[in-house]
């Protein structure tokens, strides 16, 4: 009844969880939930207005697949001033952050074409890739003293059939950052074997010790790399469903062709929220970003006094991706945590086989949510060591 490539894909783990958390919540349970990665702030008021202010102008009907000419100039002007990547407003498309790392792959992928991918890396990234009928080939980071994806391993695993690269830095679940050497030695590796690069940045505003690096701003493989990013993460916007991304005018026009024949435009009045929060300017996401990194500081100590936890201090995001060595597999560990301490976590295991004794906290909550969920977690893995 349905097709192969649709019964084959895995459903999302965390959004499953996140039901579970919500089913749980109805039943009258106080759970507490670290599993989706969304900021817990409301969207900055500005940006609401500016919606307010579409909506009552009449912007309620279809408008340009490609995005509203004004938000195209404006991201356009957005990252070639602050990412370093000379674009033009036909080098932008104004699509859903998912949608564009969605909508990249199948313009890139035929079946049996192979994609580099971080291990532990983002859940979505194999899925899309297989949905595309391509082979995920999940490259695994290295944990030395932090996460480090070694430009060798990636080199390891290109083969005849190998189309794209694709990284995240600030990495989920990681919370580490591919330092600019190593972008430059990936850069590298795409322009010897003619390759794709598909940066995935959604938390470019969210780097607390380091300066973000856009490998897209490498003048030499700028037309190799398609850049993604959104107002989710940054402005608190993650049910607006806005983001972009900046690539060579033909990839745009590739791309855009999936969204004529599918999603048609992105709401008027969603695009001129987004616009106002580029015209508004940064403050509103260094305020979140401070709060963030308060948070950061608060938790990891807090985490690496539990007997048998291990944290090391995530460099970018929102998470927290710690090891246990209880010998419990994540999943395992994740569901006994919900049923019997009330807490959820995503376990290691969903983002991929090196994530295995880790599990991922988002500590985009409160203090007050943090300090009981912690000490909850704390309490439980200290009962089972008896
Ligand atoms: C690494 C990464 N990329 C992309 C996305 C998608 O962002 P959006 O929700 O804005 O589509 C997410 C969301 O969680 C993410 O964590």
């Amino acid at each position: 009844m349905f097709s192969k490539r649709i019964r084959d894909v895995q459903p999302s783990g965390t959004v499953m969880l996140a039901n579970k958390v919500k089913q749980m919540k109805n039943q009258g349970i106080d759970v507490i939930s670290f599993t989706l990665g969304e900021p817990d702030f409301p969207t900055p008021e500005h940006i609401i207005d500016a919606a307010k202010q579409a909506l009552d102008d009449g912007m309620t009907h279809y408008v340009q697949s490609t995005g509203i000419p004004p938000l195209r100039e404006a991201v356009a002007a957005h990252v070639t001033n602050k990412n370093g990547i000379k674009a033009a407003s036909d080098n932008i498309l104004i699509l859903p952050t998912k949608f564009a790392l969605y909508g990249t792959i199948q313009a890139l992928v035929d079946p049996g074409d192979e994609v580099i991918h971080p291990d532990p890396g983002w859940v979505s990234y194999g899925p899309m890739i297989e949905l595309a009928g391509g082979v995920p080939v999940p490259v695994r980071m290295r944990y030395k003293d932090s996460w480090v994806w070694e430009p060798e391993d990636i080199a390891s695993k290109v083969t005849d059939r190998t189309k794209a690269i694709i990284l995240n830095t600030p990495s989920n679940p990681t919370g580490s950052i591919i330092s600019a050497d190593t972008l430059k030695a990936i850069g590298d590796i795409a322009e010897d074997h003619d390759l794709r690069i598909i940066s995935d940045e959604i938390y470019e505003n969210l780097v607390y010790e380091d300066t973000h690096f856009s490998i897209g701003s490498i003048e030499r493989i700028r037309d190799r790399v398609i850049t993604i990013s959104g107002f989710s993460k940054s402005y608190a916007m993650t049910g607006w469903r806005v983001g972009w991304m900046v690539a060579d005018k033909e990839t745009v026009k590739m791309v855009n062709k999936l969204q004529q024949h599918s999603l048609t435009c992105l709401p008027a009045f969603v695009q001129m929220g987004a616009l106002a929060a580029l015209r508004e300017g940064d403050e509103c996401v260094r305020t979140m970003k401070e709060e963030f990194r308060a948070r950061r500081n608060m938790v990891i100590p807090m985490l690496n006094e539990i007997d048998g936890v291990s944290c090391e201090m995530p460099r970018g995001a929102f998470y927290a991706f710690f090891r246990t060595d209880l010998g419990i597999p994540s999943m395992e560990l994740a569901d006994m945590l919900l049923q019997k301490a009330h807490v959820s976590l995503t376990p290691g295991s969903a983002f991929g086989t090196a994530g295995e004794s880790y599990m991922r906290m988002s500590y985009a909550a409160s203090r007050d949510e943090l300090t009981e969920g912690i000490g909850r977690i704390a309490r439980f893995i200290s009962s089972l060591k008896g």
